[in-house]
């Protein structure tokens, strides 16, 4: 499932006089053009400069340019980008920049070549690697079933050319080799979100984990036969309406060789989430196409993990159903004996996700002893309704934790913010008839939710849970996405395996 159009091949070379093409340059206020800049200006008999001035353009941070056809060479267009102050340690700044170098520099055609100076100050060829990170990311779209534009029939569009000028290009080559693992990650989570239920269903989500294998990654696939001899009645008793069978899919990744325990991510994979006997209202209800959000994060996690070659063990689950009303389909009322044991009385079987998670958390825990969870779901409309579409929510059991994930979601953008847990809200969703109910009543929603799935986390785990139903899909546009899916979650995952779990 590629994306479409293709996102431009980036390429890193040393500085030197651009004589064709588009080129695009970085100017601090003024505008203040870099070393670069003022001797393609000179080469242009002072075109750019001239330009500027008859366009009062001044370089403010995030206003652009576009000079045609300047000097009588070749040069077809230039750009110039006006940027404010970036943190030199900031990568996000400069994977931030990079999308909008592609925001102002890529509508239209042909190939573009970027001077990485930024007015008076170089750029680090780790810098520049990131400008070429944020230019993939931005690029990104989703347009596989357009079979027409405009009324007529797109173009088979090849991939674009961006080549960044940069000192040390062999340097910032390699960093880039890492940065663009994890967009290959983002790529694929975004692809999977967008897709259609009619075209992903979960044997076909499975199937795209299993091509996984090719990077080193051992995929295992438990079918509903295998699922049901270990017990896994609640997630099975969610896909049991749908006429496409549930999957389990275990993802992991050996990075290093010494036995230790690995990291565990596990999402939260429905394919299309009617609701069931529950059933939604319809409008919006397309949208329920990206309630595998949680599990695209972790397939596009460990894809950038073992494209990058992590040094560390990490495991990959994803519980893979379908909800769907049905004569066979669950019913509000009905109890289920969880793989852990425990009984759940299905108030609503809207409150599908849990299910799904309750089975996936106990499989996790007995099979890899894992060090640490982080469970990732489209979970609850109520999130949305307390953090917007800017912040996922995190729970935990332990406070240390639920901050290292905020902090890796500070260091990359993919926003998180800490929320309670506590047993007043436990209480909540004690059951009349089993050990619990699947549902807490109209309050705090996100955290009686995330209280059931703690009933399935055993005593010393470290877990934690994110609800990405805000952040998943339907983000306002930015600098690094304009589309529909936003990959949340992928480099954030990354980010805090890179800090706490490897080497
Ligand atoms: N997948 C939904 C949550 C959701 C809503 C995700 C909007 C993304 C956007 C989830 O399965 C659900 O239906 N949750 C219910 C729970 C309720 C029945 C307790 C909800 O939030 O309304
Ligand atoms: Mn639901
Ligand atoms: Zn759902």
């Amino acid at each position: 499932m590629p994306a479409t159009p293709p996102m431009p091949n980036v390429t890193f070379q040393e500085p030197a006089q651009p004589a064709e093409g588009a080129v695009l340059l970085l100017t601090g206020e003024g505008p203040e053009l870099s070393a670069m800049g003022k001797a393609l200006d000179e080469a242009l008999g002072g075109q750019l400069t001239r330009a500027a001035k008859a366009a009062e353009f001044e370089g403010k941070p995030g206003k652009s340019l576009e000079v045609l056809a300047p000097g009588n060479g070749d040069i077809a267009r230039v750009f110039l980008l006006g940027v404010g102050e970036i943190e030199a340690e900031d990568e996000n700044a400069w994977i931030k920049l990079g999308g909008e170098i592609a925001g102002a520099g890529l509508p239209g055609e042909g190939d573009l070549t970027v001077l990485a100076e930024l007015g008076a100050d170089s750029v680090t060829p780790e810098q520049a690697a990131a400008i070429g990170a944020g230019i993939r990311l931005r690029s990104y779209g989703f347009e596989k079933y357009k079979t027409k534009k405009n009324g007529k029939k797109p173009a088979k569009k090849k991939a674009r050319s961006v080549k960044i000028l940069v000192g040390d290009s062999k340097v910032a080559k390699k960093a880039y080799a890492r940065s663009n693992a994890i967009v290959s990650g983002v790529t694929l989570a975004r692809d999977l979100v967008n897709e259609p239920a009619n075209a992903l269903g979960p044997e076909e989500f499975a199937a795209e984990a299993q091509k996984l294998e090719e990077l080193g990654v051992t995929v295992t696939v438990l079918d509903e036969a295998a699922m049901k001899k270990e017990g896994m009645n609640a997630l099975l008793a969610v896909g049991q309406g749908s006429g496409r069978p549930s999957r389990l899919v275990t993802m992991e990744w050996k990075g290093v060789k010494k036995k230790s325990a690995p990291v565990c991510f596990i999402g939260k994979g429905v394919v299309f989430d009617t609701g069931g006997i529950s059933i939604k209202p319809a409008a919006g209800m397309e949208d329920m196409k990206g309630d595998m959000g949680g599990a695209a994060a972790v397939i596009g996690a460990m894809k950038a993990l073992a494209t990058r070659k992590a040094k560390a063990n990490v495991v990959g689950i994803m519980g893979l159903v379908e909800n769907m009303p049905d004569g066979l389909a669950q019913r509000p009322g009905d109890i289920v004996t969880a793989m852990s044991g425990q009984t759940i009385e299905v108030i609503n079987t809207d409150a599908e996700g849990r299910l799904v998670l309750a089975d996936a958390l106990t499989y996790a825990q007995k099979m890899f002893k894992p060090a640490a969870i982080v469970d990732l779901a489209t979970l609850t409309g109520a999130i949305i309704v307390a953090l917007g579409h800017q912040n996922a929510g995190v729970f935990s059991n332990e406070d240390a934790f639920a901050a290292k994930i905020v902090e890796a979601g500070k260091k990359t953008g993919d926003l998180a913010w800490h929320m309670p847990l506590s047993s007043e809200y436990d209480k909540l969703i004690d059951s009349r008839f089993a050990d619990m109910k699947n549902t807490g009543g109209r309050w705090a929603g996100a955290v009686t939710a995330a209280q059931f799935l703690h009933r399935f986390v055993e005593n010393g785990t470290t877990w934690a849970h994110m609800d990405v139903a805000g952040t998943a899909f339907s983000s306002p546009a930015n600098e690094l996405n304009q589309g529909w899916a936003s990959g949340y979650g992928v480099r954030l995952l990354d980010r805090l395996v890179a800090d706490h779990y490897e080497g």
